[in-house]
C-alpha cells in the first residue's frame, strides 16, 4: 500500500464526507499565496479535531501553534455561542495571515491570537481549558504538554499532533531534536499519573504520522 493509496483514499473521505467550504479553502489559498509551508492538518483531521471538541462539549479552547489558522478554523467552528478560542503564534507574519482568514470564516469574535513565543504566553494563562491543541515546534512539545496540564481540569482533552512523523520517533538515537522533542513528550506524557493517553497512527493527504490524544483524569 502506497501513500499514493493513502492520498486518494483520503480524497474519497473527503468528497463523501466533507462538505465544499468556501472559507477553509480561502484560508488555504491565502496561506499558501503569503508563502506559509503546508503543512496544517488535512481537512479529514481538521474535522476529526472539531468532532472531538464537541463530543467534550468544549467551551475554551487553547492552541499552540496556529500557522495560516487552518486548524483554528476547524476548532472554533465547533464552538457554542460564547465560546472562546487562545491560539498562540510565534510568527508575526503568519499571525496576520491566520487573523484575515479568520476574519474570512466570521469567526474573529471567538478568536484571539497571541503573537510570540508560546512558552512566554502559557506563563501568564489562567485555566482551565476544556480542549487543547498542541502543534507548534516539536521541541518543546513536553513543555506545552506540562503547561496544558496545569491549565486544565478534569475531563479536558489535549491532542497533539505529529508524534509518528513517518516513523521516526522509533529512532532512539535520532540527532533530530523535532524526534527527540516528540519522544521525550512521550515519556513525560506516558508517565503523567494524572491522565489517560493514547497515541493513534494515521496516514493520508499528510503523509504518515500520529496524534497523541490525552484525557485529563484529575
Ligand atoms: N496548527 C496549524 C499548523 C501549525 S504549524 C494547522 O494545522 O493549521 C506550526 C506553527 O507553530 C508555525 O506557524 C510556527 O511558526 C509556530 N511556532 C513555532 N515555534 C513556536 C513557538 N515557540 N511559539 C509559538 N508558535 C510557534
Ligand atoms: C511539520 C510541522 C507540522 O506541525 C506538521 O503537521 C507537519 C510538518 C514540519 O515542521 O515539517
Ligand atoms: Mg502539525
Amino acid at each position: 500500500m502506497s501513500s499514493q493509496t493513502w492520498g486518494r483514499v483520503d480524497h474519497y473521505i473527503e468528497q463523501t464526507f466533507l462538505a465544499p467550504d468556501p472559507a477553509l479553502a480561502a484560508a488555504l489559498e491565502a496561506s499558501s499565496a503569503a508563502g506559509l509551508p503546508d503543512i496544517q492538518v488535512s481537512p479529514s483531521q481538521g474535522k476529526f479535531l472539531s468532532l472531538l471538541v464537541r463530543m467534550v462539549g468544549a467551551r475554551r479552547i487553547l492552541e499552540i501553534g496556529t500557522l495560516g489558522g487552518y486548524s483554528t478554523i476547524w476548532l472554533a467552528r465547533a464552538l457554542p455561542t460564547g465560546g472562546e478560542l487562545l491560539t498562540l503564534e510565534l510568527e508575526a507574519k503568519h499571525a496576520a495571515v491566520a487573523r484575515q482568514n479568520i476574519d474570512n470564516a466570521r469567526l474573529s469574535e471567538k478568536v484571539t491570537i497571541r503573537v510570540g513565543p508560546a512558552l512566554r504566553a502559557l506563563r501568564t494563562l489562567e485555566g482551565p481549558f476544556d480542549f487543547v491543541f498542541i502543534d507548534a515546534d516539536k521541541e518543546s512539545t513536553a513543555d506545552y504538554f506540562r503547561h496544558a496540564l496545569a491549565l486544565a481540569r478534569q475531563g479536558s482533552v489535549i491532542v497533539v499532533d505529529n508524534v509518528v512523523r513517518n516513523g521516526a520517533v522509533l529512532d532512539e538515537a535520532s540527532e533530530d531534536s523535532r524526534v527527540q522533542g516528540i519522544r521525550r513528550f512521550n515519556e513525560v506524557c506516558a508517565a503523567e499519573r494524572r491522565v489517560s493517553a493514547v497515541e493513534l497512527q494515521t496516514v493520508g493527504s499528510k503523509g504518515y504520522d500520529g496524534f497523541a490524544i490525552v484525557l485529563v483524569d484529575g
